[in-house]
């Protein structure tokens, strides 16, 4: 299957993005083409006041991918800035995208009671899922992995297809497909407070944290609040460190675990000990091919992917400009 996705690149991934999405990446790439793209033109959607160093932040983002194991050589690897013909099918798009489709989606309406230290009322906002529709059906994806919020993208993006093409689109191979969403298998890992994992929440745990960092950040975590002392018999399913483990532990473990919080037959730190170990299985190979990464080699994995995504993007085009403007009416 031909498959897109994209992130946007406002600040360094955490083991959220990592369960939420990219280790689904990782998976999907061994057996389908995949175009994996930083979506620059979407960060300013939200931080057009904040003078996001996109450049850097791009440069970095591809390097965290990379340290998760997303393959350089089989797949396409570009920035959507540099490829302009998503602007140019964005724009297109808005001309046919009713503005009810828009206003009721429910992401951009929860976005706009949740958002309240910046602007966000802004055409580039409300659009935001025109240019996702065009960064997904530019390269004929059959399939778009997103976390379980993106799913009304998804659904704009299929309706968008069917209004082109019963606008425009008269013969019988149509120029899109309708592409179906991947929804990552693992539910949403909370940051360290319990609360949604998130930079802003200073409750994250980096992909790029040392072991160090790893073990600070979780011995400061909470707990199933009812379990004071250690001979009170805990309720994993009340603990967040119980979703680590079973987002980062073998079955044998998750099991002990749960068996010896029930019981009070094993500890916290002694449970947060075998949840750092966990962890870090997942994160020292990261660690590891970090270090043999710089700069240069990821410009130049950026420009590579550039070139292949460009060629399929300009051939795209030219069969959706061909359809509107040599239109038979
Ligand atoms: N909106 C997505 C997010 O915030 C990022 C994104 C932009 C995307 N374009 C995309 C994801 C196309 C999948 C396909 O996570
Ligand atoms: Fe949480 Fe583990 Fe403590 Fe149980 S033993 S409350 S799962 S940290």
């Amino acid at each position: 299957m031909r498959i897109v996705s994209g992130m946007r690149p406002t600040g360094r991934l955490h083991l959220g993005h990592y369960v939420g999405v990219l280790k689904n990446w990782v998976e999907l790439q061994k057996n389908n083409e995949c175009y994996f793209f930083v979506a620059d033109w979407h960060a300013l959607s939200t931080s057009y006041e904040d003078k996001l160093n996109l450049k850097r932040l791009s440069r970095e983002l591809v390097k965290d991918w990379l340290s998760a194991g997303v393959e350089a050589n089989s797949n396409v690897i570009f920035i959507q800035s540099h490829i302009k013909e998503h602007s140019e099918l964005y724009l297109l798009l808005n001309m046919i995208t009713p503005l009810g489709w828009l206003e009721r989606n429910p992401t951009y309406k929860d976005q706009l009671e949740q958002i309240k230290n910046k602007d966000i009322h802004t055409a580039g906002f409300l659009t935001y899922p025109v240019l996702q529709t065009a960064d997904i059906i530019l390269y004929d994806a059959e399939a778009v992995p997103i976390g379980e919020d993106q799913k009304p993208h998804l659904e704009i993006a299929r309706e968008i297809v069917r209004r082109f093409h019963h606008l425009y689109d008269k013969k019988e191979e149509p120029i899109f497909k309708e592409p179906k969403e991947i929804l990552s298998p693992t539910p949403r890992l909370l940051g360290l407070d319990g609360k949604k994992m998130s930079k802003s929440y200073n409750n994250a745990i980096y992909l790029s944290d040392t072991k160090d960092e790893v073990w600070q950040k979780l011995r400061g975590a909470v707990t199933d609040p009812q379990r004071v002392k250690k001979t009170d018999p805990g309720n994993p399913e009340v603990c967040l460190i119980y979703d680590y483990h079973k987002a980062f532990s073998p079955d044998e473990v998750v099991k002990k675990v749960e068996e010896g919080c029930r019981t009070a037959g094993i500890g916290c730190v002694e449970c947060k000990k075998w949840c750092a170990a966990s962890i870090e299985e997942v994160l020292e190979p990261m660690r590891q091919r970090r270090a043999s990464l710089d700069d240069e080699m990821v410009e130049d994995i950026i420009q590579k992917g550039e070139k292949r995504a460009k060629e399929e993007a300009a051939k795209k085009m030219e069969a959706v400009n061909r359809a509107i403007f040599e239109v038979e009416g």
